[in-house]
């Protein structure tokens, strides 16, 4: 039932909680649990909050990869539970701070002078968290580099990238990024960076450095090429949970961002939220809103509208924390869940121009989750009309959209931050890393591995290792056409028809390994080139 303003008003000031701390609010007020529901849940978000305090202390939180799970301790290197630990942190961040500093007074410098660009290098966590800091922090006037990504293995899409670096690479650091050191994505946009700089006349070593595991394939590559620094990452912080190490901490340091103001963010944040009194913490009150408004299973789709352009990137980039964390198929013991919940979103008011149409008159499947900014600008406004400004339109928009989507019975919660700071930034950063860990415990899954990443990894080798051998076939039975069954039989994989069809038409629109020898579609059979 939707209440009236008066009920309403009330129950707001029963449900806002204010962390004046880290400058956040947070209101769930439009969530329409029972009275009772909080008291049903303190137990088992207790349960959660002890969890993670174990976590925290360096418990074996990632049981599958037999992990401690730690991206607490890189904004508080002191709480590592080992002195070995803190000085690992440490010494990365001053080895961050100190590479950036030289390459920002041009001690170290391109070929063709100081560097001025960054191109980062990297995937999934290592991409998605750099991406939405370098747009969130972003002021192009002073920003010292500018950031540039390859988050793909898309031809064309690094093509695009490298136009727009045409003539710059002499003065544009390579940054490749990848935990494991082996991601087949990244390691592709290293080799096709590496052979834009030498296309262009350019030592690729001498203008790259990388951010991996010791040990890894990048990392013996880097060494034995000779290239300017590494900086590390551990086993102990997940892709996704990276931000606040060199993954994300390094390109931001480099573009000339506020890293301090940063972990400060995630820092206070992290105090804030390990408070015990639930109605006090925020990560612990968004992870029970997910539990109620999802029953537990993620029924709901979580809609993330922050009313900010320089927010854009944020959904996306939860999208992959939330995902990737809370979306496996076992729980803790073994059984299948199929847990999981869908999170999507862009930026208002854009955004009601597009799909909030559905949101609000369409099928009720999701609950939204509302990030209003409070500080319009640096500097003053002028007045679009009078007496208002286009920052008055934009808070306009976000409260009738809230308010029009809780007439239509649509819940939503609302994360009130003053500004889009550094600080801020770190803030929301920890804030959805803690709930997310929270939520993980109510539902009884393991949030820091990825089995579901690592099945598609070895699934695209497989695709490939067919490829090489259809290529081979092929070329060895020169003038002869197949068609893909045909083929498919040829290598003893009778069942493997439909993908021997669908590399055979890529490489022959691409003019390699195949070609169409006659017939189109299905009826299309295939030769050498
Ligand atoms: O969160 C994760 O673990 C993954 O999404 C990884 O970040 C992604 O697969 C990239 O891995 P890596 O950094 O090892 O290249």
């Amino acid at each position: 039932m939707i209440a009236t303003q008066a009920i309403l008003w009330s129950r707001f000031q029963r449900h806002y909680l204010d962390c004046p701390t880290i400058g956040l609010g947070l209101d769930i007020s439009r969530v329409p649990f029972p009275d009772e529901f909080h008291a049903k849940m303190e137990r088992p978000i207790q349960q959660a909050l002890a969890d993670m305090a174990a976590l925290e202390r360096g418990a074996i939180a990632n049981p599958d990869e037999q992990r401690m799970v730690g991206h607490y301790w890189l904004r508080n290197p002191a709480l590592a539970p080992s002195g070995e630990i803190t000085r690992a942190i440490e010494q990365a961040l001053e080895a961050i701070h100190s590479f950036a500093d030289r390459v920002h007074r041009g001690e170290l410098s391109g070929a063709s002078g100081p560097f001025r660009n960054v191109l980062v290098i990297g995937i999934g966590g290592s991409a998605l968290g750099p991406q939405f800091v370098a747009k969130a922090l972003s002021h192009p006037r002073s920003d010292k580099l500018t950031p540039y990504f390859f988050d793909n293995t898309d031809p064309d899409g690094m093509d695009q990238v490298l136009a727009a670096l045409e003539g710059k690479l002499g003065q544009t650091l390579a940054l490749v990024i990848s935990k494991s050191g082996g991601t087949p994505e990244t390691r592709n946009g290293m080799v096709e960076a590496r052979a834009a700089y030498e296309r262009a006349g350019l030592c690729f070593a001498s203008h790259a450095v990388a951010v991996t595991g010791e040990g890894s394939a990048l990392h013996k590559t880097a060494q034995a090429d000779g290239w300017l620094c590494t900086f590390p990452m551990w086993d102990w912080v997940g892709g996704r949970t990276s931000e606040l190490s060199a993954v994300g901490l390094l390109p931001a340091a480099l573009q000339g961002l506020d890293i301090r103001g940063l972990l400060a963010g995630a820092k206070a944040c992290d105090a804030a939220t390990r408070n015990p009194i639930t109605r006090d913490n925020p990560a612990a009150q968004l992870a029970l809103m997910w539990y109620f408004l999802g029953e537990g299973r993620g029924s709901k789709d979580m809609v993330v509208l922050p009313y900010k352009d320089r927010f854009e990137l944020f959904s996306r980039y939860l999208q992959q924390l939330v995902m990737e964390s809370l979306g496996k198929e076992l729980d803790l013991d073994g059984k299948v869940v199929h847990q999981g919940l869908a999170v999507y979103g862009n930026k208002g008011s854009t955004d009601q121009h597009a799909y909030v149409q559905q949101l609000r008159d369409g099928v009720a499947n999701f609950f939204a989750v509302f990030i209003e900014v409070l500080k319009d600008r640096e500097g003053s406004s002028i007045e679009v009309e009078s007496g208002a400004t286009s920052g008055d339109f934009l808070s306009g928009f976000f409260l009738g959209t809230r308010s029009a989507l809780y007439e239509s019975g649509r819940p939503s919660l609302t994360l009130t931050v003053p500004d889009t700071s550094a600080f801020t930034v770190g803030v929301l950063i920890a804030l959805f890393e803690r709930a997310v860990g929270l939520y993980a415990s109510l539902i009884h899954i393991n949030a820091y591995h990825q089995p579901g990443v690592e099945a598609g990894k070895k699934a695209a080798a497989t695709v490939l290792g067919l490829q090489r051998k259809i290529v081979a076939h092929l070329a060895s039975n020169s003038g002869k056409a197949y068609s893909a069954e045909a083929l498919a039989s040829a290598l003893g994989d009778a069942d493997a028809a439909e993908m021997v069809f669908k590399i055979c038409t890529r490489l022959s629109a691409n003019g390699r390994g195949a070609r169409i020898a006659s017939g189109t579609g299905l009826k299309a059979t295939f030769q050498a080139p």
